[in-house]
């Protein structure tokens, strides 16, 4: 079966090579920019627009956009594609995690037992997770993350570089956490929260 890639920008450049490191070949990318058709990605070409992705169909895929949102929707629009999990071979994921179809594990990254990730997640560069923490669909650990063990982060949360969560706490759904914030209590979902000690700051619609 083909291999594409949904894509074409910085995101997608880390899954690529990726997706490369671990042995694979990308059969092409697709992007909506006009000014990407055409480019290569690390050896990589785009070959049309998401729209055109529907006529090359079903086939294996990554959704490689960082944005949580935008991985939903796709994979919402693209039903029957398979989509692969993949961990870059400089990653350490212990053999007793789940990972969810779509989800990428990059390079330094640690993952210990226990501990379950869904679908389309970005476990992105030199994350940790320690041991039985849950980390729901379309979850975005940004690079340098870490989490300490038993942590939940619900679906589509974005924890952003350089964070750091305590034991057993919990962030809610489709909340974003900023830049080197530390989470030291339970955070609701649909919220920006930054700080040390991370404090929410805004409320997100939940139309985004
Ligand atoms: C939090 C964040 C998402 C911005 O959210 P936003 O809703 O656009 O917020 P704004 O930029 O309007 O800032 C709102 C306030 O929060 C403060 N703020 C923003 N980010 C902050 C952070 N990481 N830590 C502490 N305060 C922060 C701003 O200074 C501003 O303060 P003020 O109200 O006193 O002026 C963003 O700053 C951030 O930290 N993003 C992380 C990006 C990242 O990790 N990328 C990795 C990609 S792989």
């Amino acid at each position: 079966m083909k291999l594409y890639v949904f894509g074409a920008g910085g995101h997608a450049k880390v899954v690529v090579s990726t997706l490369l490191a671990a042995g694979l070949s990308i059969d092409g990318l697709f992007d909506d920019d006009p000014q990407k058709q055409g480019f290569c990605v690390l050896g990589a070409k785009v070959i049309g627009t998401i729209e055109d992705a529907k006529k090359r169909g079903p086939a294996q895929g990554v959704l490689a956009i960082g944005n949580n949102q935008a991985r939903r929707l796709l994979a919402q629009e693209f039903p029957e594609w398979e989509w692969l999990s993949v961990v870059h071979p400089k990653a350490y994921v212990h053999p007793s995690v789940a990972l969810g179809p779509g989800t990428v594990v990059f390079a330094g990254t640690v993952v210990q037992p226990d501990t379950h990730i869904g679908a389309h997640v970005i476990i992105n560069t030199g994350a940790t997770v320690d041991h039985d923490c849950q980390i729901g669909d379309f979850v975005h650990l940004a690079p340098g993350v870490h989490l300490a063990g038993q942590v939940m982060i619900e679906e589509g949360a974005f924890i952003g570089i350089g964070s750091a969560v305590i034991p057993k706490v919990k962030v809610g759904a489709w909340t974003i956490v900023g830049a080197g914030a530390a989470v030291v209590e339970n955070l609701p979902p649909y919220v920006t929260a930054v700080g040390v000690p991370a404090k929410p700051k805004k409320v997100i619609s939940e139309e985004r």
